[in-house]
């Protein structure tokens, strides 16, 4: 090549428009924690319940426990205006979005909003089609942190091409944000995902029910243990910066207190993003402990960033394993089973290994201090084995923390 050609080329190169589709990085290093308004209230959403759940969010020791994103879903959309900007919805929000995001700003947390890559909105609102660029400026001029882009509407579009634009749009707006890429899992998105987003939804909406499937004509929404059993053979594609999505959390909407315990288990096994979706300024008491178990959240934002796996099952019993920074593991058994199951782990009779992680737990040659992480007691250590018994639909969950010894 001529020493011109040469240098045209490396301008050509180096002078790529900067909207390039590329996502911001280090935003999402653990698994994303907040709020999101679907689960429990749909469409009856207004800027007063989202200020209220800001401030629970506080008094909760939520914000505390890891909780940070506060994020309005469908339905709060006004029209466009007569150049095509996206407004909030008058009544629902007559201060408007910056108002509302200065205000949980204020609180120490980060503002969400919704949209879609489609003609409308699932809840038949203005999607963002044909307005990508337009609504991403729009989100940074009001302080949005955070967008959950959804898949309805969108006869004829290339799911990958379609969250391009708007990955792109929301890096020519310039204001850093989380990118929930939410199209059910239709399109492989662990695939592609990882360069345009944060995070993607695997499978379709959950329901606050443990093990059901509920048809709603065209689509279905499935309970807590069928969106676990969709996640077999994802875990390759999960790591910092780009996270399997097994949908927002029904802890608190009307699952038993040991469901809800197992759910909020299971995704933190799942390192899934932990998306709180009950109404935060009337929960139970028993709720808010489950949703700020500090031990349990650790193991879901364990640095290490690696997916639990399911390592064996015995009837209804599931034996989940997830490996942790430092050498210690996160230990869940879950009874799918409505009646107690007693078990016996015997830990000397086998090694457990990741080859994804390239870690083992060494049973026969090291030892771990046995921490029950829903009691806070410690259980021994895996020198013995340990008998205990599953309540139905509950979880025993543990962290198996590595005793050095001298050789270390
Ligand atoms: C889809 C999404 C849900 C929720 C609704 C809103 O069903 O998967 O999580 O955002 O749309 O209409």
């Amino acid at each position: 090549m001529k020493p011109m050609a040469a240098a045209l080329a490396v301008l050509l190169l180096t002078a790529a428009p900067s909207a390039r589709a590329q996502k911001f990085e280090d935003l999402a290093l653990t698994p994303p924690m907040g709020w999101n308004s679907w689960n429990h209230f749909e469409c009856n959403i207004s800027e007063g319940i989202v200020r209220e759940t800001a401030d629970a969010m506080v008094a909760s020791g939520m914000r505390e426990a890891g909780y940070l994103y506060v994020n309005i879903d469908d339905c709060w959309h006004g029209e466009r205006d007569a150049d095509g900007f996206i407004t909030a919805d008058p009544e629902r929000f007559p201060s408007g979005m910056k108002a509302l995001a200065d205000y949980v700003h204020s609180k120490g947390l980060k503002l969400g909003l919704y949209s879609d890559a489609g003609w409308t909105t699932c809840g038949g609102r203005p999607g963002s089609r044909g307005h990508e660029f337009q609504d991403a400026l729009t989100y940074a001029r009001w302080g949005v942190d955070y967008l959950k882009y959804d898949w309805c509407d969108t006869d004829g579009l290339n799911a990958e091409g379609a969250y391009q634009t708007m990955a792109a749009a929301l890096t020519a707006a310039g204001r850093p944000v989380v990118f929930s890429i939410c199209e059910w899992g239709e399109n492989r998105p662990w695939e592609w995902g990882k360069e345009l987003g944060h995070l993607w939804r695997t499978t379709g909406d959950i329901g606050p029910c443990f093990d059901c499937e509920v048809n709603h004509g065209d689509w279905s929404s499935w309970g807590v243990l069928r969106i676990v059993d969709m996640q077999v053979g994802l875990r390759i594609h999960a790591g910092p910066g780009h996270w399997n999505d097994p949908d927002m959390m029904e802890v608190g909407n009307g699952m038993s207190v040991s469901e809800d315990r197992a759910h909020f288990s299971m995704w933190a096994m799942l390192a899934a993003p932990l998306i709180a979706g009950n109404d935060l300024r009337t929960m139970s008491e028993a709720t808010r402990a489950i949703l700020t178990n500090r031990e349990v959240i650790a193991v879901d934002q364990d640095p290490l960033g690696v997916q639990g796996f399911r390592h064996s099952t015995d009837g209804e019993l599931e034996l989940w394993f997830k490996p942790l920074e430092g050498g210690d593991w996160a230990m869940c058994v879950l009874n799918r089973g409505a009646s107690p199951r007693p078990i016996e782990l015997v830990w000397q009779d086998e090694d457990v290994e990741d080859k994804l992680s390239d870690r083992q737990a060494l049973f026969k040659a090291r030892l771990y201090r046995i921490h029950d992480l829903w009691t806070g007691t410690d259980l021994g250590t895996t020198r013995r084995p340990m008998k205990a018994e599953i309540a139905g639909h509950d979880v025993l969950m543990v962290r198996l923390v590595r005793v050095l010894d001298a050789n270390d």
